[in-house]
């Protein structure tokens, strides 16, 4: 079995996550000077860009998984970026510096948190006054059709169940009450919708999820057969001319 390409998969980030940037960087408005903290930045894509847009400033890339810093690392030296580094931890309780941002940014690193209010308190410590947190979180099921897909191959949530960590905080109510809790004032959640292009055919869209770092472990060893069945049936039902279109949608939410 060949290993695992992290370059490639971190192209599949982009296809999946990536038409959200201009909205995420329209609010965000990093400036030249700003320290700049990225939550949850897995591969670095929006780490990288908001160091080119801070250039004389900082930018910290924070994620739980090493390996994924460890290979935007990799894409933030290729680019001779020096205004970047990258910390492994969680973001929930890791020791940033008090005060120590202008303004932290995730793009759907936030929604994983086990305690949704402490994490975001240890954020807002690490904001300095004034400072400001901009986010994308996925918005309520029945605007997103790639977790529709990628359920083809989850185990059923039983009736009642809580809603999973992807959609926890996809309630603009909640996101406000959590945010109040950690002590940020001001919160504003706006819809954003894009398109995501899967491929050309049920068949492609059902390899790149089996592909997907963010979805590849849901099929155990010998499910692959049965797995890619079921995900090309559920894809099916979003083929168009132009290829397998999904609906996706997200709250952004700037909050100070
Ligand atoms: C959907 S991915 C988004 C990655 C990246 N921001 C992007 O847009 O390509 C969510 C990321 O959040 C990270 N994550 C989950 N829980 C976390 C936590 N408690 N602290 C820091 N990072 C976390 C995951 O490891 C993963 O890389």
């Amino acid at each position: 079995m060949s290993a695992f390409d992290r370059v490639e998969d971190a192209a599949r980030y982009e296809v999946v996550c990536g038409g959200f940037d201009p909205a995420l960087f329209r609010a965000a408005s990093v400036r030249p000077a700003d320290r700049v903290l990225d939550i949850g930045c897995g591969y670095g894509a929006t780490t990288r860009h908001a160091a080119r847009l801070a250039a004389d400033g900082h930018v910290l890339g924070n994620d739980i998984v090493e390996p994924l810093l460890a290979q935007a690392r990799a894409f933030a030296d290729d680019e001779g970026l020096r205004n970047v580094t990258f910390e492994a931890g969680d973001a929930q309780a890791h020791p940033f510096p008090t005060g120590g941002f202008d303004v932290a940014i995730s793009r759907f690193g936030v929604m994983f948190f086990r305690d949704p209010a402490a994490a975001f308190a240890n954020v807002r410590r690490a904001l300095r006054d004034g400072g400001r947190l901009v986010f994308a979180t996925i918005g309520p099921p029945d605007g997103n059709d790639l977790p529709k897909v990628i359920a083809s191959v989850a185990p059923p949530r039983p009736a009642g169940a809580p809603p999973a960590d992807v959609h926890s905080l996809a309630d603009p109510d909640r996101i406000a009450a959590v945010l109040g809790k950690a002590g940020f004032r001001q919160v504003h959640a706006e819809p954003v919708e894009i398109h995501i292009d899967l491929g050309p055919d049920a068949e492609a869209a059902a390899a790149f999820v089996l592909a997907w770092g963010a979805s590849r472990d849901l099929v155990g060893e010998g499910e692959e057969r049965k797995a890619r069945a079921a995900l090309t049936d559920a894809a099916r039902a979003f083929e168009t001319p132009e290829g397998v279109r999904l609906r996706s949608t997200a709250w952004l939410v700037v909050a100070s």
